[in-house]
C-alpha cells in the first residue's frame, strides 16, 4: 500500500499553476475510495450523479441531502489522502445562502473537504457566504445537470458567442466570490482551455477537452458499467485493462500524459 502525502487545497492551486494535471473520478463508497486512490486519483468526488448509477433515477434532482451524506460518510472512510468533494444536491442550497450553509456544513461534517455547487451568476453571493465562513466551494458551469430541463437537454454549452462570454463572466464572479476550483461539463475545448487560463483557480472538466486544469468522469461510466448509451466525451477504461484497478491506473496516466480526452473522440 502506498503512503500519500494528503492532498490539500494550496497542492491543488500549485498544480492548475504549474501545469501538473488534476485526476478526479466519482466516488461513492468506501471500497472505491481506497482503490481510487490507491490507483493515484487524487480527488474524489460524491457527485449527484450516484442518483443516476446507484439510484436507478432518470436525473441528479430526485437525490436528497441525506443520501448524499450518507455516501460522503462512506467515502470519507475509505480515503487517506485524497481530496474529498461532494455535491450539493438540488433543493439544498437554492433558497438562500444561510440554507446552503447548513447543507454544506452536514457534507463537511460526513468528511467533505469541499462542496461543490452548480450554476452561475446568483450562485456568487452563496459562494461567498460559505467560503467566508470557512468552507471551501466548487463550482460547476457549462452543463449543469440539476437543472438540464431548463437548458432543454444534455446539450454543449457556451457554442456562442454570447454564451461563452456569459459564462466567463459568471466563472470570474464565481472567482471573486472565493470559488476554490471549477468544474466545467460539456462546453467547446477552446472555450474550456480559454477559461482554464484566465482562472488562478484548478478547472476540471468533463467534455470539456485537454486544455483544463484536470479532468473528472463518472467512475461507473469509465468502467462500462452504465448502461445504455454514453456521452461521446466518456471513455471505456477496461478495454484492455486487466482489472478495474488497472483500468483506473490509466486512466490516471492518460489525463497526467493528457492523452485522454482527445479532441477528435471525447470532446466539442
Ligand atoms: O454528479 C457528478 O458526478 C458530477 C460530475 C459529472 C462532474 O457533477
Amino acid at each position: 500500500m502506498t503512503e500519500r502525502k494528503p492532498m490539500s487545497l494550496q497542492r491543488l492551486l500549485d498544480m492548475h499553476a504549474s501545469g501538473d494535471k488534476i485526476t478526479m473520478l466519482t466516488c461513492y463508497d468506501a471500497a472505491f475510495a481506497t482503490l481510487l486512490e490507491e490507483a493515484g486519483v487524487e480527488t474524489l468526488l460524491v457527485g449527484d450523479s450516484l442518483g443516476m448509477v446507484l439510484q436507478g433515477q432518470a436525473s441528479t434532482v430526485p437525490v436528497l441531502l441525506d443520501e448524499m451524506v450518507y455516501h460522503t460518510a462512506c467515502v470519507a472512510r475509505g480515503r487517506k489522502s485524497a481530496w474529498l468533494i461532494a455535491d450539493l444536491p438540488f433543493g439544498s442550497y437554492q433558497q438562500s445562502p444561510q440554507q446552503a450553509w447548513a447543507s454544506a456544513l452536514r457534507l463537511v461534517q460526513a468528511g467533505a473537504h469541499m462542496v461543490k455547487l452548480e450554476g452561475g451568476g446568483w450562485t456568487a453571493a452563496t459562494v461567498r457566504f460559505l467560503v467566508e465562513r470557512g468552507i471551501p466551494v466548487c463550482a460547476h458551469l457549462g452543463l449543469t445537470p440539476q437543472t438540464v430541463t431548463m437548458l432543454g437537454g444534455y446539450k454543449v454549452q457556451g457554442r456562442n458567442e454570447a454564451a461563452a462570454n456569459l459564462l466567463k463572466q459568471h466563472a470570474q464572479e464565481l472567482v471573486e466570490a472565493g470559488a476554490q476550483m471549477l468544474v466545467l461539463e460539456m462546453v467547446p475545448a477552446a472555450l474550456a482551455a480559454e477559461v482554464t487560463r484566465m482562472l488562478p483557480i484548478p478547472v476540471i472538466g468533463i467534455g470539456a477537452g485537454v486544455g483544463c486544469s484536470g479532468q473528472v468522469l463518472v467512475l461507473h461510466d469509465m468502467l462500462n458499467v452504465t448502461p445504455g448509451r454514453l456521452p461521446r466525451f466518456v471513455k471505456n477504461f477496461m478495454l484492455g485493462a486487466a482489472s478495474v484497478q488497472e483500468a483506473v491506473r490509466h486512466y490516471v496516466a492518460e489525463v497526467k500524459a493528457q492523452t485522454f480526452p482527445q479532441d477528435d473522440l471525447h470532446s466539442y
